[in-house]
């Protein structure tokens, strides 16, 4: 058999969740990571503002706090004892990653340096609270970059440029991944005990977004294929401030170092919708008030996007009227000088990207699809839990935003999602290779690669009319439009019409470019395939759930059932069509209340 590599364990993903559990693994397992990227590469590198840890190194924070944050921040749905534990593990995780050289900004004393972010409090007075742990605006970037050099220096094995394509399943158990290497075409079987998907995200079904080219959903889609199901794929994050029509993110650590967003008429307009913390509220809520306020006519010149304020005279404004002062009470203020080096590259982005000047300017921003909640169902080891009593599938584990674990619930709060790939990642390299210390090999079956042949070959010799690139314009303006940030019965069922029409036009797609030579084309119409099975699964399973939480607004149902939907959905590949199930919300020390900022 052509190109058969063997490996205990084969991490699927070189973003921070990949390379933490390539890290982990590689420790007690022979481990090879495999990336459709070069890893530095990855979309974590995108990650702006900060990772959470409640240190308390500017003023009073405890893990409790964060836990209760996370808990309300997810309208009640993140499961409370993995909310917990990567709450608590958080401040360790955080010193690993110091310890490894990640160059932290500082506070003057030379501790790890913290900022406020959305829906950050102090459990007590509700107010921001400083916890987010920066390396200015580049956080993800350092982490990605720190992971690798220790990742190498730890001799993982990487397979760099390799798409996976397929997931190998003998005797119920995990048998290895199928990859086609970008550069030579070639088919590739990784036989392995156990696999770790790191896949990310999907937000490239919607039309703007933050996400990377590559968040095209390949790890859900192609489990979902093989009969594991999906969670909570509903539940998408909208981050509120995206540079207006390009997506391209403008990290919440402006609003956290004192920007504001104001309206058409000039008016800043988030004490209206959360009085307390106003424009660090949690995302949902900001991302919502953006759009009534464009609804209601007060976008800018009547159009679908606000301004974000972060003059240094507007940040020294705003923070007298909010009362907001420096850990030692004096009066806060930042110069130019100093929000340049705290936010250096929104900076740039809007000068390049726009040509504002956000020290002289203030920034045209619109919400963008930036996370989704759902994914791949995992305990808080990363196993992969299969059915309703969280069942495990043998040697399969998943983490990073293409899991559901489910610490995010119906709405994550800004600086979790680097946490949690960063916990959880670690967790699941740790089980994966205990693990394959005591499991066997499965059997290969007889021909691995059929399958992914089948489906590439398809594609190329296709003879239909069909444009990739029409259908994925097409998709992503029905998701954004039909299933974006305000959802209803109407709009979701034309939405699930138009994407089934999609995916019967994506059976005649045709491939121009036959070659087998770093054939893009040919990869991002197989892209396109996971994009369309995902966005069924979102739209399906939105339309289903008959209330309003979190990242799912329905305009039908606009309120919270804690009734009928405190409940996390499955959703299963069956038959041609989608099949829902529910599973309970694991609820420790909060019981469901109002959330109110
Ligand atoms: O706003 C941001 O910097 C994004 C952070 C996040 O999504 O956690």
């Amino acid at each position: 058999m052509p190109n058969v590599h063997q490996f205990d364990v084969v991490v699927v993903g070189a973003g921070g969740a990949g390379l933490m559990a390539g890290l982990y693994s590689s420790r007690g397992a022979k481990t090879a990571v495999i990336s459709k990227l070069y890893p530095t590469r990855s979309h974590t590198g995108a990650a702006q503002g900060g990772i959470s840890a409640a240190f308390g190194n500017l003023e009073e924070d405890k893990p409790e706090w964060h836990t209760y944050d996370s808990v309300k921040g997810s309208d009640y749905l993140g499961d409370q004892d993995a909310i917990e534990f990567m709450c608590e593990e958080a401040p360790q995780a955080v010193l690993e990653l110091e310890h490894m050289g990640l160059p932290f900004d500082r506070t003057p004393e030379g501790r790890i340096s913290q900022r406020p972010f959305g829906g950050h409090t102090n459990n007590v007075t509700g107010k921001p609270v400083r916890r987010a742990c920066h390396a200015a605006d580049r956080t993800g970037h350092m982490i990605l970059q720190t992971l690798y050099q220790q990742c190498l220096k730890n001799k993982v094995t990487f397979f760099d440029e390799y798409q996976v394509l397929d997931f190998l399943i003998v005797n119920r158990r995990t048998a290895g991944i199928v990859a086609v290497e970008l550069a030579t075409g070639e088919f590739h079987t990784f036989h392995a005990k156990a696999v770790i998907f790191a896949t990310g995200g999907h937000g490239r079904i919607f039309e703007v977004t933050s996400n990377a080219y590559a968040y095209t959903g390949d790890g859900a889609a192609l489990l979902l294929r093989r009969g594991i199901p999906l969670e909570d794929m509903e539940f998408f994050q909208f981050h509120p401030t995206g540079i207006y029509k390009l997506g391209i993110l403008i990290t919440e650590g402006v609003r956290g170092e004192g920007g504001v967003l104001i309206n058409g008429k000039g008016e800043r307009f988030m004490p209206k919708y959360a009085p307390t913390v106003k424009d660090l509220a949690s995302r949902d809520v900001v991302s919502r008030a953006i759009y009534t306020e464009i609804r209601e006519g007060r976008g800018v010149n009547s159009s679908n996007y606000v301004w974000l304020d972060a003059r240094p005279e507007s940040i020294a404004r705003y923070a007298a009227e909010d009362g907001r002062t420096n850990p030692d009470g004096s009066p806060y203020v930042l110069s130019g000088e100093q929000l340049l080096a705290k936010v250096p590259d929104i900076i740039d982005f809007c000068r390049v990207y726009l040509g504002v000047d956000p020290l002289t300017q203030m920034m045209p921003t619109q919400p963008t699809a930036h996370y989704t909640m759902g994914g791949i169902p995992t305990n808080k080891f990363g196993e992969v839990v299969i059915d309703e009593s969280n069942a495990v599938f043998p040697g399969l584990y998943a983490a990073g935003e293409c899991a559901c674990v489910s610490v995010h619930g119906a709405n994550r709060l800004g600086t979790n999602s680097l946490l949690d790939l960063i916990v959880f990642g670690k967790h699941a390299g740790l089980k994966a290779a205990e693990y394959a210390q005591q499991a066997d090999f499965e059997p290969l079956p007889p021909d691995p690669q059929a399958d992914s042949r089948a489906q590439f070959e398809k594609l190329r010799n296709g003879s239909g009319k069909e444009n990739a690139f029409d259908i994925t314009t097409e998709m992503k303006k029905v998701m954004f439009d039909l299933v974006g940030i305000y959802r209803n019965e109407k709009g979701m069922q034309e939405a699930i019409t138009k994407l089934d029409q999609l995916k019967e036009r994506f059976q005649h797609v045709k491939v121009t470019d036959r070659g087998r030579i770093f054939n893009t084309e040919l990869f991002h119409t197989w892209e396109l395939g996971n994009m369309l099975d995902v966005s069924e699964v979102v739209a399906k399973c939105a339309l289903n759930r008959r209330e309003s939480r979190g990242g799912h607004s329905r305009e039908d149902f606009p309120n919270r059932d804690d009734s009928d939907w405190l409940k996390h959905t499955l959703a299963w590949q069956k038959n041609g069509g989608v099949e829902i199930r529910y599973k309970p919300v694991v609820i420790t020390k909060y019981p469901p209340k109002e959330r109110v900022y």
